[in-house]
């Protein structure tokens, strides 16, 4: 098929000051550094501060990312905001985003994949580009996830972090570097392992919602587990398949953090080097649809990536979502 690629031409990110060991979690609760390392290789995670939500996390990352870019606010042509934690119903963080940062030509919305939220966002934005119709769209991938967690739930609390990733998009300048191929997918049959029950139209707040601790997460915690490795993988080896890529040729593979024992299981399946998987769980545990944008930044900062790089971004989360996008490098 004859198009513009698009490629992300910069990458920002943000985490809340606020760093909160395991051991913070063992002084009220019955659980251990050692158990939250050995069973998910989270150590420390960021809490955002009081009154501080995703519109704001969101718009640091996408500033971040805008000014190493050299980019212009005003330039952006849309705002794609990733998140499950918006800062309420309406209107949409993506609104509040685009007044904060001043974009005040772009247009935008909100997509909810919970933590496939940025595969599924990328190749929305990837898109736009290659439609021709838009030159800058901006994809963020954020949540607040201590909003939503029961803090008096040890399989749950311990698990989850917040933070903002962002990437910017724009056409291919030498048609090779950008987004190469994705597959998405959902299965809502997925729906009762892992949710959050009120809120909604279905079970408004009422006070029996909130006694029966409905505006939590729930979630079957080994179901999810055993969905997210087989659909991870399945997904990565079929888009590589598809491109007829192989592995080798692969420098980075980013799952989605949500714990070490599903990514090395993930990682032994595909055979990847220690080199090729990207990881940032240890340090900020799973902040949803901020796992790929930030640890995509990460490894960007540090030096890592180079033109020409083949990248593939996987994940899976309530829905059940699950999808695998591939992209080259440009930047
Ligand atoms: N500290 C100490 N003990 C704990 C803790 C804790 N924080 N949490 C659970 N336990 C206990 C359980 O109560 C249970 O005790 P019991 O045997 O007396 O009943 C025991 O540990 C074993 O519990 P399991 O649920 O079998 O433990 P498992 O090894 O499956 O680990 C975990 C639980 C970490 C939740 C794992 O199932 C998991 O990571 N699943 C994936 C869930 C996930 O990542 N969800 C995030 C959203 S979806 C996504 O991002 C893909």
């Amino acid at each position: 098929m004859d198009r513009t690629r698009a490629y992300i031409s910069s990458t920002g990110m943000y985490f809340p000051e606020k760093r909160v060991t395991n051991n913070e979690f063992a002084k009220t609760m019955d659980t251990s550094d050692e158990w939250i390392r050995e069973r998910t290789g989270i150590a420390e995670r960021r809490f955002s501060a009081e009154g501080e939500a995703t519109s704001d996390m969101s718009a640091k990352a996408a500033m971040d990312c805008l000014d190493r870019a050299g980019v212009s606010p005003d330039e952006v042509d849309a705002i794609v905001v990733c998140t499950v934690t918006p800062d309420m119903f309406f209107p949409s963080t993506a609104c509040l985003v685009q007044r904060k940062i001043g974009a005040s030509n772009a247009w935008g919305f909100d997509l909810s994949a919970a933590c496939s939220g940025f595969v599924f966002g990328l190749s929305t934005g990837a898109q736009f580009i290659e439609s021709g119709r838009y030159k800058k769209v901006l994809v963020i991938g954020c949540d607040t996830m201590t909003s939503i967690v029961d803090f008096s739930d040890r399989a749950t609390c311990v698990l989850f972090g917040d933070g903002a990733g962002a990437v910017l998009l724009e056409p291919s300048k030498d048609g090779e570097a950008g987004i190469i191929d994705f597959e998405m997918h959902c299965d809502g049959t997925g729906e009762e392992f892992l949710y959050m029950p009120a809120g909604g139209s279905l079970n408004p707040p009422s006070h029996e919602t909130v006694d029966k601790k409905m505006h939590y997460v729930q979630q079957d915690g080994r179901t999810v587990f055993k969905f997210a490795v087989k659909y991870m993988t399945e997904v990565s080896e079929q888009l590589l398949k598809k491109n007829q890529i192989p592995i080798e040729d692969m420098r980075l593979v980013i799952p989605h953090q949500a714990n070490l024992r599903i990514i090395n299981s993930i990682s032994d399946r595909l055979k990847l080097t220690e080199e090729q998987l990207g990881l940032n769980i240890e340090k900020y545990a799973n902040t949803t649809a901020a796992t790929i944008p930030t640890c995509l930044c990460e490894y960007h900062r540090a030096g890592k990536l180079k033109p020409g790089d083949l990248i593939m971004a996987s994940s899976f989360g309530a829905g059940f979502t699950w999808g695998s996008v591939l992209f080259r490098w440009g930047i």
